[in-house]
């Protein structure tokens, strides 16, 4: 085929070395992709003879090996492409300015180590820098100020020390995503930073990088996702004082500090952010109420406050908030009762789909702890957390009005009284955790209606009489009702009562598989992520056990 140009074979199941031969006839070749197969070995030397390649993409194989030498003769490279392989070696820094034209380098999700060369300042038509989930380390050369083109810089998952003031932030005015999650980065936010206005996603978070937040921050006039999480700044009163007075800002992350024994800013300090939708200070051992001010962020839709030292009772005016549909306030020290108004809350009431919201928020991928991210609004459940707290009465029966509530914790507090039957009626439950509480009565046998139940816990209570069999409840270990000497499991050949109480028996594999195989059968039903493999499966349990309890990066 001389007169080839075009080659797209992605999205097979292509196997074996990546073909060598392509350039040696086919001299007009300009596009190669080869991206989702199933190669391996070597990327061949060979392509380094396809004067015309424009476009070279073979991301999501098994490549392994370096990039090899000869490739940097294909000098008309403009799009090089090779993320999710096994790649390892160093980005050659002599080799790397023969591609004077490229514009988007893409080898993240490889094993590549050793530093960005310096060298890369002279690809000054570079856009996209991905890089992410390396080995790489090493300080940031400073000539990547001289790409002035770049608009989208992903270094996040790799060992890159040293001081971001390295670079000049000034001369990248087309810059408008920078992620740097996860590394070792140290010293402040550079202030050039501040003249970046097409800015639209800055995550700093997971480094080490400190110091109080600079007013500068309101000048980026486009930011709408800001996350500076697990960092080593100080001062949450300036920083909020600074930070509501931005209105692009849409999502932040600001949890995993350690505010120095600082209260949750109150309404003194505070009067409100103004276009809030996702809002994660979680983890910062804070002291005080949940404050006033955040009743008054009509656009919130997910609220992260879990692992701080927050007291008193979670305020009526929760129900205000007409889109928030993610309510994490687990690990405080909250008291009085589960007030009513949390039963009113609009968006765990009505079937309304979070896709319905507006998914602007989640432009960038929200992480809920390392490997685990949310991408789209409608992969994200909606969430009760109040578990670990201080809550006592009851568990009120109008729970079950919150018709599309996905996951229910209210583990290990000081609730009493009987297991409403409403609860049966929560028919989008996928988690309900109600363990280490005072709990009395018998679990309701109609829960096993509930068909996508997939955790279920009511360990460490005082409930009595039989355990519910039957869909779900067929499933579950018996480690979700262990230390509740008056439950029992009815048998075929064992009623109620008639034997030693909960000698209950260790799950079966066929249990175990009926498990797995119902997980899969959720996937296929719901569309839910593509879980075709057990690593997949794998990841999306995690999520599951993991809801709700990691700061939000
Ligand atoms: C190759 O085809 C896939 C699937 O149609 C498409 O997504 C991709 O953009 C194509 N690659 C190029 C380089 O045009
Ligand atoms: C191609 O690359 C190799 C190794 O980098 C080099 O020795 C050779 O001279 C190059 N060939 C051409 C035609 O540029
Ligand atoms: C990253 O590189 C360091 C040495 O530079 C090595 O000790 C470490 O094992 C590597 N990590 C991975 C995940 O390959
Ligand atoms: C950064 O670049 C800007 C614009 O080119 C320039 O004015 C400024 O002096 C530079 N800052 C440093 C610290 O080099
Ligand atoms: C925090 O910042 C404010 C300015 O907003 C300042 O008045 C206060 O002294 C700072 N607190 C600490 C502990 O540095
Ligand atoms: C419920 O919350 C408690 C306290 O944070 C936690 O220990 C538990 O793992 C959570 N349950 C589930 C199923 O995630």
């Amino acid at each position: 085929m001389s007169n080839l140009v075009v080659l797209n074979a992605s999205n097979n199941n292509f196997q074996g070395l990546m073909p060598s031969s392509f350039c040696i006839s086919s001299s007009l070749l300009a596009v190669l992709d080869l991206t989702y197969n199933q190669f391996s070995g070597n990327i061949p030397g060979s392509l380094g003879k396809c004067s015309a390649l424009r476009v070279l993409k073979a991301g999501h194989n098994n490549l392994t090996g370096q990039l090899p030498d000869e490739l940097f003769n294909a000098s008309s490279l403009e799009y090089l492409s090779f993320p999710n392989n096994g790649l390892d070696g160093v980005l050659d820094d002599a080799r790397i300015t023969n591609l004077r034209n490229l514009s988007k380098l893409h080898l993240g999700g490889n094993m590549l180590i050793g530093k960005l060369p310096d060298t890369i300042g002279q690809l000054t038509r570079l856009e996209e820098l991905l890089m992410s989930d390396n080995n790489m380390s090493r300080e940031l050369p400073s000539a990547l100020s001289n790409c002035t083109n770049l608009v989208t810089i992903d270094l996040k998952g790799n060992r890159f020390t040293g001081e971001l003031t390295k670079v000049n932030f000034s001369n990248l005015i087309n810059l408008r995503t920078l992620d740097v999650l996860y590394n070792k980065f140290t010293g402040t936010i550079p202030e050039s930073i501040y003249s970046c206005s097409n800015l639209n996603a800055l995550r700093l978070s997971g480094n080490s990088l400190h110091g109080q937040l600079s007013p500068r921050i309101v000048d980026l006039k486009s930011l709408s996702f800001l996350s500076i999480s697990s960092n080593k700044f100080t001062n949450i009163t300036n920083m909020l004082r600074i930070l509501q007075n931005s209105s692009s800002i849409t999502t932040l992350l600001i949890g995993g500090h350690n505010f120095n024994g600082e209260a949750m800013p109150g309404d003194d300090i505070i009067a409100g952010f103004q276009n809030l939708q996702v809002l994660s200070i979680s983890g910062c051992s804070l002291s005080g109420k949940i404050p006033f001010w955040l009743s008054k962020l009509k656009s919130l839709k997910m609220l992260f406050l879990q692992k701080n030292q927050l007291s008193g009772p979670i305020p009526a005016w929760i129900k205000n908030l007409e889109l928030l549909f993610y309510l994490d306030i687990s690990n405080n020290r909250l008291t009085g009762e589960v007030p009513l108004a949390l039963m009113e809350m609009p968006m765990l009431k009505s079937e309304k789909a979070t896709t319905d919201v507006d998914p602007s928020a989640f432009e960038r991928t929200v992480y809920i702890a390392r490997g685990l991210q949310y991408r789209k609004l409608n992969a994200v459940p909606k969430l009760l957390n109040l578990g670990n707290n201080k809550l006592t009465g009851v568990i009120p029966k109008e729970i079950g009005q919150l018709k599309s509530l996905n996951v229910l914790n209210f583990s290990m507090n000081s609730l009493s009284g009987e297991m409403p039957l409403q609860l049966c009626s929560l028919t989008n439950l996928q988690v309900l955790d109600l363990s280490s509480n005072h709990l009395t009565g018998e679990i309701p046998l109609a829960l096993n209606k509930l068909n996508f139940l997939a955790e279920f816990n009511v360990s460490n209570n005082d409930l009595k009489g039989p355990i519910p069999t039957g869909g779900q409840f067929d499933t579950f270990p018996d480690s979700s009702y262990e230390r509740n000497p008056k439950l029992c499991r009815v048998t075929v050949d064992q009623l109620c009562g008639s034997a030693e109480p909960s000698a209950v028996s260790v799950l079966s594999t066929e249990q175990i598989d009926r498990r797995v195989a119902f997980w899969i059968g959720f996937g296929a039903f719901f569309g839910v992520g593509i879980l075709h493999d057990q690593l997949v499966l794998s990841k999306f349990r995690g999520i599951m056990d993991t809801m709700g309890f990691n700061i939000v990066l």
